[in-house]
Order: C-alpha cells, then sequence, then structure tokens
C-alpha cells in the first residue's frame, strides 16, 4: 500500500521503518527540514534499536522518502498515519494544536483528491477529540464528508521507546477505533501477522483505551515503588515479596477487580489497607497511593448517596447489602454505609437479601446484626417481590443472581439504579441507571 507519514517523531519514524520493512510505500512529513533530509539519505532522526537498518534498507528498495509538503503526501498515498505530537499544556490539558494544525493541512488536500482516503491518527488524544475537533475540522477544510469523501480512524500506538521496532511488531494488541468494518479490516491489513487480538471498536472507545493503559502503567509502578520503600524499611527484598506477588494470577496478576463497580468493602481490604498505612507513617514513609485509596472509595460511596438524592424519591428498596453476594458479612459493607447515611436523612427505606435473612435468624452474624446494626435489621423485608411491590427506586447492592429477575419485572415507574452491573438492562433502560457505566 502507499502511505503517508505525517509527523516523523518517535511514532512516525517506527512506522515508516517498520511498514517499509513490510513491504509498503513509505512518504514521510514532517515540518522539520532536517529530520526530512536525514530520512532521505536513509539515516534514522532517533536513537532506536534495530532502527538505522530498517530505514537504510528501506531506502536503498526505493520503498520510503520524505518530504514537507503535506499536498504531495496525500495526493500519492491511498492511507495516511497522524503521528504529531500531543504534548500537555502548562495547566495540565491536552495541547492539539498540532494535530488541528495537520488536519487543516490534510482537509485542504483532501480538496483536490478524488478517491476517498483513509487517515488513521495515531497520536494519543483524549476520547471526543476525534469526534468533536478532528473530524469537523477535516471535514471543513475538505468540503467532503466522513464515511463518505475519507474515513478518519482511530489506531493508538502502544510502542515504547528504546524497544520501540520489537514493540511495533509485537503488540500486546492492535485496536482500530473507526465507524466502517471495511476500512477496519484495510487498517488492521498493515498488521497482518502480528501477535495479540485484533479489536475494532468505536473511535472514542479506542481513544480512551490509550489513556487507561497509560495511567494503568502509572499506577502498576507507584504500586511498586511504594511496596519498595515499605519492604526496605522493614527489611525486607521487595523483588522478592514481588515475585511472589505476580505469581498469584487469579487475583493479582488477572482481570480481577478491573471492572468498574460499587466500593470494596468487607473485613479485610479495608482494614489492611489501615494497618500498612499506619506502619508507612511510623516509618515515616510518605505513600500518597496507598494513602489514597480509603479516600476514593468512599468517593464512591458518596457518589452512590448522591445519585440516590437526586432522584428525588423517597420509597428505596435495597437488594443485596451484604458486600458480595452469597456470603452474610456486613462488616464494613460499604452498602451499610449507604443505608445509614439514607436512615439518618428519613428516607423510607425495605432491605433485601438472602444470606442476610438467614445470618439473622441462625448465622454467626446474627449477633452482630442484632447489636451492632439493629436499625437496619428491623428493615429487612423476606422476598425481592416485595421491593417490587411499592419501592420507587431499586438499588441492586450485590451480584446475586436472584436480582437479574428486577431487569425484566421491574414496574414502568421504578427506577434502577445498579451499583454492580446485574446484567442486560435494555427491558428497563430508560430507568436504568448503572453507579459508573
Ligand atoms: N513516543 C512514544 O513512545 C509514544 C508511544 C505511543 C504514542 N505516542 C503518541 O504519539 C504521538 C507522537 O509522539 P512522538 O513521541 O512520536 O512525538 P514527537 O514529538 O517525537 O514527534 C512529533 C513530530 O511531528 C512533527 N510535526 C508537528 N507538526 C507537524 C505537521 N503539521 N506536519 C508534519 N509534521 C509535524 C514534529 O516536527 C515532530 O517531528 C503523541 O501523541 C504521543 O503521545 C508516543
Amino acid at each position: 500500500m502507499n502511505i503517508s507519514i505525517l509527523g516523523l517523531g518517535y511514532v512516525g519514524v517506527v512506522s515508516a521503518g517498520c511498514l517499509a520493512s513490510r513491504g509498503h510505500k513509505i512518504i514521510g512529513v514532517d515540518v522539520n527540514q532536517l529530520k526530512v533530509d536525514m530520512m532521505n539519505e536513509g539515516l534514522s532522526p532517533i536513537v532506536e534499536k534495530d532502527l538505522p537498518e530498517l530505514l537504510w534498507e528501506a531506502r536503498q528498495k526505493n520503498l520510503l522518502y520524505a518530504t514537507i509538503s503535506v499536498d504531495e503526501a496525500i495526493r500519492d498515498s491511498e492511507l495516511s498515519i497522524v503521528c504529531v505530537g500531543t504534548p500537555s499544556r502548562a495547566n495540565g490539558s491536552l495541547n492539539t494544536k498540532y494535530i488541528e494544525a495537520v488536519c487543516e493541512q490534510i482537509g485542504t488536500s483532501l480538496r483536490e483528491k478524488e478517491e476517498p482516503h483513509i487517515v488513521v491518527f495515531r497520536s494519543t488524544m483524549l476520547p471526543g477529540t476525534m469526534r468533536e475537533t478532528i473530524i469537523p475540522r477535516l471535514e471543513k477544510f475538505s468540503g467532503k464528508k466522513q464515511n463518505e469523501g475519507f474515513y478518519a480512524a482511530f489506531n493508538p500506538e502502544f510502542l515504547r521507546e528504546s524497544t520501540a521496532v520489537y514493540d511495533f511488531n509485537n503488540p500486546p494488541k492492535t485496536v482500530v477505533g473507526v465507524d466502517s468494518d471495511d476500512i477496519a479490516k484495510k487498517i488492521f491489513s498493515l498488521y497482518e501477522g502480528v501477535p495479540g487480538p485484533m479489536i475494532k471498536t468505536k473511535i472514542e472507545i479506542a481513544e480512551m483505551v490509550k489513556y487507561i493503559d497509560n495511567n494503568f502503567h502509572a499506577l502498576k509502578i507507584t504500586f511498586a515503588n511504594e511496596v519498595g520503600h515499605i519492604c526496605k524499611n522493614i527489611g525486607l527484598d521487595s523483588h522478592e515479596v514481588m515475585d511472589i506477588f505476580m505469581q498469584d494470577t487469579k487475583l493479582n496478576i488477572s482481570r480481577a477487580y478491573l471492572k468498574p463497580g460499587f466500593a470494596f468493602g468487607g473485613s479485610c481490604l479495608p482494614k489492611d489497607l489501615r494497618a500498612i498505612n499506619y506502619m508507612a507513617k511510623m516509618l515515616d514513609l510518605e505513600t500518597p497511593l496507598l494513602n489514597s485509596l480509603l479516600h476514593s472509595n468512599n468517593v464512591q460511596i458518596l457518589n452512590a448517596i448522591k445519585k440516590i438524592m437526586a432522584f428525588g424519591k423517597r420509597k428505596i428498596g435495597i437488594a443485596g447489602f451484604s458486600f458480595k453476594e452469597g456470603t452474610d458479612d456486613l462488616r464494613e459493607s460499604p452498602i451499610v454505609e449507604v443505608i445509614e447515611t439514607l436512615i439518618g436523612k428519613g428516607y423510607d427505606l425495605k432491605l433485601y437479601d438472602r444470606s442476610v435473612s438467614l445470618a439473622k435468624l441462625m448465622g454467626a452474624n446474627k449477633e452482630y446484626i442484632n447489636n451492632h446494626i439493629p436499625h437496619i435489621a428491623s428493615l429487612m423485608v423476606d422476598s425481592l417481590d416485595e421491593l417490587l411491590d411499592d419501592r420507587e427506586v431499586i438499588i441492586i447492592g450485590n451480584k446475586d443472581e436472584e436480582f437479574t429477575k428486577l431487569l425484566t419485572e421491574a414496574k414502568d415507574d421504578q427506577i434502577i439504579f445498579d451499583l454492580v452491573r446485574i446484567g442486560d438492562a435494555s427491558n428497563v433502560e430508560k430507568r436504568y441507571e448503572g453507579i459508573c457505566w
């Protein structure tokens, strides 16, 4: 394929070398004449393992040349890859001025072109930037419409500097956000044979995925470093600790706990966080990440309370209030906090949880329920139907499968507020609210 690459920085030059090595004919574009000249001499403008050889070979095979002319590049290619920088402004916001300028240039060049052109954006952009800024600009300057006169897609880049060529050929995944299946196929064909899943999704989701990836990587590094400081200060080898931590692929290095939902609770997580934070404090260590977790969790509890109050209804039913389904443990259940706040504000509450009902009669938690939360126990009803009977809002508080029935049997005037994403809500879509989806 004839491909133009706009922006010959890290991402652009690596993409140029790697795509040329796959037999594509590349036209590189940059505003920096020095970079253009270097590329035309077969030299790499950046230091990156294996890249000089790829660029040199591409030049020898006549598969690569560079120019400062966007017009020329658009005219002579069927697909463009945009890799200009998207730096931070001083206040932390995303500076889109380079990407906007390049859209104006591409748009203007597209005016003269008859065949529909594909523009693939690899520059990292906040969700919504493509739809709100990029595509309208391309439309304005080209006088053409997205998905008719041109196709704009978002294809986030996951390479890491210093291993960029290897990463280009071995990505963890390939994600293409695009409106059209045919265009997705064409973009995937650029990466044919690379490992990892090929995922077509909405443009906005693809934009978000890139941020979540990088934010999560930052979270992992920071977490490991805080663990490292605590370990060092109590004479433990942090690497040995983390080696054991990483061998747990069920709960630690796994899919567990990564779907948005309600606050954590129960008898262990809050208590153990408090203990480790206290220990860090005693060691005179700053562990801002570990310190922030309980605060963030409390904010999630407040989010639920605010949402419930915003419904403006007084008759509330809570389906499931132990901290997770299949347990009667109410210690530090975050929903118990929600319930207590609502009681304090005078709401009319009915509560149902079959595990807690059993415990109330005979379980190990009977004493806890009777002595610590009698005000909650007195609001309990014996079946889900009693909530369906007269509640204006029903809150789904844990994943007891019995609660899926609420998504089909709720009355037309009942609001369902779901803290756990219990299932397919299409039947109650208009009256359904998820806490963070
Ligand atoms: N560097 C990485 O490891 C990496 C990895 C993944 C994603 N990204 C993202 O990719 C994008 C590019 O990153 P980078 O590190 O390659 O940037 P960079 O700053 O190294 O390079 C950007 C290039 O774009 C050129 N440019 C600016 N305006 C132009 C225009 N109108 N026409 C043509 N060229 C123009 C600049 O001269 C520069 O050479 C960013 O959004 C970044 O967040 C970077």
